[in-house]
């Protein structure tokens, strides 16, 4: 594939593989969650720059009109809905709109996530909110847009935005990361592991089941989400 010098970025092991075909068009649908400000936004920004239709999702509307209006500012139209991850009323509510109002779908970007962490910190205060968003809130607005799918091996596809923090290396409890490693790994399971760690942070013995280490609630919500899909 022929390499544009002018994308190689100095911190890839690999230069970025220049486009070489159009693969989209003004109908192809792109829905970015959590897009109101930092990568998400940027997505979107990209997306509506090649010409896709895009839909910019955010929970807090004046936020996500604010991001609407700045690419607007900059000659650039984006749809916009509310949706809050977190909320499986607010899934609903905005599967049905987009239902309504566009039918099918070809790309989703779960890009919202939480985390509560500074740099140096382990709480795990948070962590039910933070498994409910980025977690269990990937995991029902994408089985909620499944059915609107428009399936083309070239175009149609998933984006989960996932981290280091949630490889598999950084799980530590050995029997966890053998049941991580299984082919015929399953979402229950998945789901099982998700409780528990939820149910250890109850009773407060989370830190003496190897779980991994930094940030550890982000850290088990980004590594379930790269298990499940
Ligand atoms: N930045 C990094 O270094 C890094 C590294 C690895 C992975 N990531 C991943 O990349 C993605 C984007 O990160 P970022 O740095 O751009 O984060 P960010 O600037 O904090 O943006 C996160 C976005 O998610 C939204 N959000 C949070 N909870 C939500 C919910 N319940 N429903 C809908 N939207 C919600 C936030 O909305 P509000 O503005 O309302 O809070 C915000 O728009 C995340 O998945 C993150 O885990 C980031």
């Amino acid at each position: 594939m022929e390499v544009n010098k002018d994308t190689t970025e100095p911190y890839l092991s690999s230069p970025i593989p220049a486009i070489t075909a159009r693969w989209w068009c003004k109908d192809t649908v792109a829905i970015v969650t959590g897009a109101n400000k930092g990568i998400g936004f940027s997505m979107v920004k990209q997306l509506a720059q090649l010409g896709l239709t895009v839909i910019l999702t955010a929970r807090d509307v004046e936020k996500g009109k604010k991001a609407v209006e700045s690419l607007k500012n900059q000659g650039l139209f984006v749809h916009f809905h509310p949706l809050d991850v977190s909320d499986p009323a607010s899934i609903r509510t905005f599967a049905l709109w987009f239902h309504k109002k566009f039918g099918v779908m070809d790309i989703l970007i779960n890009n919202a996530a939480v985390s509560f962490n500074d740099l140096y910190e382990n709480s795990v205060d948070h962590a039910e909110i933070v498994i409910k968003t980025n977690f269990y809130g990937v995991k029902l607005l994408t089985e909620a847009l499944l059915p609107m799918f428009r399936r083309s091996d070239s175009i149609s596809r998933i984006l989960n935005i996932s981290s280091r923090l949630g490889s598999i290396n950084k799980m530590r409890n050995p029997t966890m990361k053998e049941m991580l490693q299984n082919e015929n790994l399953s979402a229950k399971q998945i789901e099982g592991m998700v409780d528990l760690f939820l149910e250890n942070v109850k009773n407060g013995t989370w830190k003496n089941q190897g779980w991994p280490e930094i940030w550890t609630d982000y850290a088990v919500s980004k590594l379930a989400l790269k298990c499940v899909f």
